[in-house]
């Protein structure tokens, strides 16, 4: 499988966002993904919506929304609407993961599941041949630009065993504080699909930087 780039639109510059997202079209970014942030589930709200709409009125590449919210189930619909493609919802915000999966999974969208630093890989054993997608966080969710939480190496290793082993086709996603410094060793370790934020938006020229990730070879 050949390495796919989501760089967040939480970085971009929100005065410009049709640039931002026609910039995105320009490169070799495979997904957008969209942090969609309520300030409850995590102590920081994006934005909602409306603005995942406009973005999908310009983007030429699917939206990857990742949603960082309590009650994931009540908006799965309204997300689906505005346009996203892949809709992961948090481990830690769903009582009954298998319903809200099958619900995005009708909703005519992939399936993701992010799961918290803390969140032990072993939780998705019995769920994992439902899951197109888990988005393994390498950060606290909540904020852009925070520093790499190196744990996670490991863990993408036992979740690519845990995959391997039920024969299931599910991509792991690393999201967070993910740069050209640790984007090698998180391929190696098994990562299909990495977020960049920061790195991408602050980098002076976006579309090198995601050619760079995206050119990445190690196996
Ligand atoms: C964190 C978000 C990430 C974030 C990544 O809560 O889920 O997607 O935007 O940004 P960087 O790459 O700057 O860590
Ligand atoms: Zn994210």
């Amino acid at each position: 499988m050949s390495l796919l780039i989501a760089p967040s639109i939480l970085a971009a510059d929100f005065a410009n966002l049709q640039t931002e997202v026609e910039m995105l079209n320009s490169s070799s970014a495979d997904y957008i993904h969209v942090d969609i942030m309520d300030g409850v589930f995590v102590p920081n709200i994006s934005f909602g919506i409306p603005v995942t709409q406009a973005i999908k009125k310009h983007a030429e590449k699917p939206l990857d929304v990742h949603l960082m919210i309590v009650e994931p189930d009540r908006y799965l619909e309204a997300f689906r609407d505005a346009g996203a493609d892949i809709i992961s919802v948090h481990y830690e915000a769903c009582p009954h993961l298998h319903r809200s999966l099958q619900a995005i999974k009708a909703l005519g969208a992939k399936a993701g599941v992010a799961i918290n630093p803390h969140t032990s890989i072993d939780l998705l054993k019995d769920v994992i041949q439902d899951i197109d997608l888990v988005c393994m966080m390498s950060v606290n969710p909540g904020f852009g630009g925070q520093k790499f939480i190196e744990n996670t190496y490991d863990k993408i290793a036992r979740l690519k065993d845990l995959i391997l082993s039920k024969g299931a086709s599910t991509k792991i996603e690393i999201d967070g504080g993910v740069n050209i410094q640790n984007a090698p060793k998180l391929i190696e370790a098994g990562a299909d699909v990495l977020v960049a934020g920061s790195f991408v938006f602050n980098s002076p020229q976006p579309i090198e930087t995601i050619k760079e990730l995206k050119s990445i070879k190690t196996r």
